[in-house]
């Protein structure tokens, strides 16, 4: 068959199989090969497909193009992949981008939670949701609790419990697999060699292990130097919260690995300003673990989030704190 297209099996069940699946239109553009996918989907075990991965990574694609290939055997036509069994849908509702609706002055968060709203209100058991980013539009703690809460919501409420992709860039969501046993973390590969992180856009089982921000920070073209420091920042910072942690537990006892009294090793091998370890007989002073408005502000930066301008506008800021501490 033409463009490698195959007969899809219809089914009366819930089920949604493919097999090597290409997005019939992105795969057209590409100037590079495109990669196929897998994604399984049903009501029974797999029914939430939780796709963690940096931007650019491919989430969006695969999740549109599993829609797009539902949408194209419903019709009656053949599909992009090797092999494709799908359970009918009634309806496939998505919630992708964010685009403002400057026409009727609705800002985008209030655009995107007015469709998730009539998704939530409208899906049934057999209906298909394609979820992207729901819950970037607003702050991260606020958006991802929403996040977290519409999928429960779809997991939970009896009349919904359909076949859900929903992408996301709140890796703390990967959490939720543990919770509710209907939800599986997907994620898009990477590989680093080198010091050079390329994307696969592979979808593969499993939460990502690391955000890949500043190397899509990288491709964005901000200047090398910028990136040196964010990524001196990032090591320094991940360094840190390992040092909080130790010092935590030396605080509380709990693994027997006394810090002598004025020691300051672990802050001078972080090579920064770290916790002042001014600790008489064993205890921290609340003075010393006082938050560092630097550190917290370098917390609480979702760096998929961020714009090239964003982000320089941010790192400004933060070595203006820093300067002041
Ligand atoms: N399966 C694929 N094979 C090859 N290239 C891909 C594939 N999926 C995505 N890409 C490339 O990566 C780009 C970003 O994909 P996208 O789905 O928008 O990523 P994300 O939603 O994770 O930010 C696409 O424009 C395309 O060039
Ligand atoms: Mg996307």
């Amino acid at each position: 068959v033409r463009g490698r297209y195959t007969r899809p099996r219809l089914y009366e069940d819930t089920r949604l199989r493919i097999v090597a699946g290409r997005h019939p239109v992105v795969e057209q553009t590409l100037d590079e090969q495109f990669i196929p996918n897998d994604a399984t989907l049903d009501t029974e075990e797999n029914q939430i497909l939780l796709v963690t991965g940096p931007n650019m990574s491919g989430k969006s694609t695969v999740m549109r193009q599993v829609a797009l290939l539902v949408l194209m055997a419903q019709i009656g036509s053949f599909v992009p992949a090797d092999e494709a069994e799908i359970g009918l849908v009634d309806r496939i509702f998505t919630r992708i981008g964010a685009q403002d609706d400057i026409a009727t002055g609705q800002s985008t968060f209030m655009v995107e939670m007015t469709e998730t709203a009539a998704l939530l209100a409208q899906s049934t058991r057999r209906s298909l949701i394609i979820l992207d980013e729901v819950g970037r539009g607003t702050s991260t703690y606020d958006g991802m609790a929403i996040a977290r809460a519409i999928i429960e919501y779809i997991h939970n409420e009896p009349r919904l419990g359909c076949r859900t992709l929903f992408a996301t860039h709140y890796h703390e969501l990967t959490e939720l697999e543990q919770a509710l046993p209907r939800v599986k973390n997907y994620h898009m590969a990477a590989v680093e060699q080198d010091g050079v992180v390329v994307f696969l856009h592979e979808l593969r089982r499993g939460g990502a292990d690391r955000s890949y921000g500043i190397h899509v920070a990288e491709l964005a073209g901000i200047p090398r130097q910028v990136i040196r420091r964010a990524e001196e920042l990032l090591a320094e910072l991940e360094g840190r919260r390992d040092a909080t942690t130790q010092l935590r537990a030396v605080h509380a006892g709990g693994d027997g690995v006394a810090a002598p009294a004025g020691d300051q090793a672990p802050a001078a091998r972080l090579g920064g300003r770290a916790p002042r370890a001014a600790a008489t007989n064993g205890q921290l002073s609340l003075f010393d673990v006082a938050p560092s408005p630097a550190l917290e502000l370098l917390k609480r930066l979702n760096i998929n989030e961020l714009t090239p301008l964003d982000a320089l506008n941010k790192l400004y800021e933060l070595q203006k704190l820093a300067a002041s501490e």
